[in-house]
């Protein structure tokens, strides 16, 4: 009897096992913050790896890497924040502060509803993108079809 018990442990064990190793990262939380060093791939589109189908830890929902103004050294410990208008009107809904390899991210889910306008502040100012997004990933367009973040 003790035997079979072992048995039927075991063959739970295994299944969660095998449950945990291929979805592993969709239920990890990771969100940067400013001093944090963590994070790598700058410049990288980190969701092909960190969402549906990668392997990355955590499925991120908004991420990105911001760069100084003359677009090649990234800029540590900025903040992003997400606004319901353009310019820094509306509602502030979300704020990621960046970690200091200047990447920031959150597997907190974001609710884009009809678009959210991003700001980045930096140490001197803020830039703010003039179009809303529904997406999370910036560096699909982002040093992919217009220039790399950046600040001041
Ligand atoms: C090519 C695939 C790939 C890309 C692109 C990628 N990652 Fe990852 N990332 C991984 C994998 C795999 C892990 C887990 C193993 C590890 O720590 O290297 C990971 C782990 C992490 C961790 C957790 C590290 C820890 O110690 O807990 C963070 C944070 C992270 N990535 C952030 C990012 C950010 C931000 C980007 C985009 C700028 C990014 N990743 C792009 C594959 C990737
Ligand atoms: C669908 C493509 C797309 C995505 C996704 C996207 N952007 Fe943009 N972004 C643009 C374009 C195009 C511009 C230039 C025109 C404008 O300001 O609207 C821009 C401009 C900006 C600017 C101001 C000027 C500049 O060139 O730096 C900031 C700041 C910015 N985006 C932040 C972000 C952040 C943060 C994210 C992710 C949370 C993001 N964007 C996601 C396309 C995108």
């Amino acid at each position: 009897m003790m035997h079979m018990k072992k048995v039927k442990y075991l063959v739970v064990a295994l299944a969660l096992g095998v449950l945990a190793s291929c979805d592993e990262g969709r239920y990890e939380t990771k969100i940067s913050s400013h001093g944090e060093n963590e994070s790598h791939n700058e410049g990288m589109d980190c969701m092909i790896c960190h969402g549906s189908g990668g392997d990355g830890e955590g499925w991120f929902s908004v991420a990105g890497t911001v760069y100084d103004s003359l677009l090649i050294e990234t800029y540590p410990n900025t903040t992003v924040k997400l606004f319901t208008g353009p310019a820094g009107t509306g509602e502030l809904k979300y704020t990621i502060e960046g970690d200091s390899r200047g990447n920031f991210y959150t597997t907190k889910k974001v609710k884009f509803g009809n678009g959210l306008y991003p700001a980045i502040e930096g140490g001197t100012g803020t830039r703010y993108m003039s179009t809303p997004i529904t997406v999370g990933n910036c560096a699909s367009c982002h040093g992919n079809t217009t220039s790399r973040l950046w600040t001041k």
